[in-house]
């Protein structure tokens, strides 16, 4: 097997600079909360693939449905001859999906194509062009979800123009908000909104529960139920985007389900299908039955590959309570978390909920963000066999989202190896 030196060579000749990687290690297998290099070295894997193996690598109910439908059929494309499994992934998501009312779901490729068609959705349903959404949000790569992402550096550097009507407004962000309670931090965002937008241009009202790729930020308490309600009185579709929080992550199937908040749309990706690429949009019926026969699809969108692979997880994360899984993960992680912050003044805050858990990294005694510590604390991670992430604006967040079926001993060996990297 050629060595992960050859293959860099090899990838610096016929792979696109603008692609990047986190390590320098090819992969060879990956399975369950560990992934295997081309030397034969083990990683203990607090990445999920960013959120997506949430029922391990190489799940065996993933890996024995994708072999069966394989060998049944690959693609016919749902637009041109329909298959069951489409249709079952879309009555799992409509029962599990927060909200008692009557859904319907149609089935994408990737996070950024389910939130592009929630916009389409949201605009096509309530005749209205606005989408308002948040500081530090990200929601993908494409020309509009680039557009609705606030981060310049490095996925909208010299891509633009962007795609127009997005307005942005300020986040409930407690460690740098002063601790603005929910409700007053809501109130803000509202103004602005009816300030510089009119509540009744706007169809769509876009939000992470918890912010992924911006850090990790969990709004105060009350924020997200504030924003629902100004939503439910203006007419604003209100649209989760739970591509990162969502299928157990946080320790419930979904983050909106903590604060019982019922969004009208929700954007689904990552974790619901266990590392085979398929995304959907879930909501009400009557939004996104509004939408003429023909206007949402695509050639690959509900792959029956993949969509085998969803059910499987499903069943994985339904059968081993995953969720419970993910806040028994979090309080181990917490506990060893606060225990670092409590010695270490960079860390400025522990946050996250779930198996979705990040420390943000500042200058001791100030709340300016250390992008070069958390470097250097998630490079030492690396060398010793920890794969971690960075996130956050400011590059100073430290996330962790091993998958869900991590074992008490691998999640042991890689906080040990994060508490050192500490030290
Ligand atoms: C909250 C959120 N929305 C959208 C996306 C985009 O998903 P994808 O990379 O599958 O297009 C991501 C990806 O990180 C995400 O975290």
């Amino acid at each position: 097997m050629a060595s992960s030196d050859e293959l860099h060579k090899r990838r610096q000749a016929a792979v696109a600079r603008g692609v990047g990687s986190t390590v320098t290690s090819y992969v060879d297998r990956a399975a369950g909360g560990t992934i295997t290099d081309v030397e034969g070295r083990e990683w203990i894997d607090f990445a999920a693939g960013i959120a997506v193996s949430n029922v391990g690598n190489a799940a065996p109910r993933v890996v024995a449905a994708v072999r069966e439908q394989v060998e049944r059929f690959t693609h016919t494309c749902f637009m041109v001859a329909p298959y069951e499994s489409y249709v079952a992934v879309c009555e799992q998501l409509n029962a599990l999906t927060p909200g008692g009312f009557e859904k319907r779901s149609a089935l994408f490729n990737s996070g950024a194509e389910a939130v592009e068609n929630a916009v389409k959705i949201a605009r096509h349903a309530t005749g209205r062009p606005a989408v308002v959404v948040f500081d530090h949000a990200y929601h993908g790569r494409t020309n509009l979800t680039m557009a609705l992402t606030a981060k310049n550096m490095p996925y909208k550097h010299r891509f633009g123009p962007f795609a127009g009507e997005v307005y942005r407004v300020p986040m409930s962000y407690p460690l740098r908000d002063g601790g603005l309670d929910g409700a007053t931090a809501a109130a803000r965002a509202i103004e602005t909104v009816e300030k510089q937008v009119g509540a009744e241009n706007v169809a769509a009202l876009l939000i992470e529960p918890i912010q992924g790729e911006g850090g990790f930020v969990v709004p105060a308490p009350g924020f997200l139920p504030a924003l629902r309600e100004w939503a439910t009185a203006t007419g604003a579709v209100f649209v989760a985007d739970e591509i990162q929080t969502g299928f157990c992550r946080t320790g419930d199937w979904f983050a909106c389900e903590h604060e019982g908040v019922e969004p009208d749309l929700v954007t689904l990706a990552k974790g619901i299908a266990g590392g085979l690429p398929l995304a959907a949009v879930t909501g009400r019926a009557e939004l996104m039955d509004a939408v003429h026969v023909g206007g949402l699809g695509g050639t690959y969108g509900g792959n029956p590959v993949a969509c085998a692979a969803a059910l499987a997880s499903i069943e994985t994360m339904r059968e081993l309570d995953l969720a419970a899984a993910a806040r028994r993960i979090g309080s181990v992680m917490t506990s060893r978390l606060r225990a670092i912050a409590e010695r270490d003044p960079r860390v400025a805050e522990v946050r996250g909920r779930g198996a979705m858990l990040a420390v943000e990294i500042v200058r001791p005694g100030t709340l300016t963000p250390d992008p070069t510590a958390t470097a250097a604390v998630s490079a030492a991670c690396h060398a010793a066999g920890l794969l971690t992430l960075t996130c956050g604006t400011y590059g100073n967040v430290l996330r962790f989202l091993p998958p869900l079926v991590i074992s008490d001993d691998e999640l042991a060996r890689g906080l040990d190896i994060l508490d050192a990297a500490f030290a």
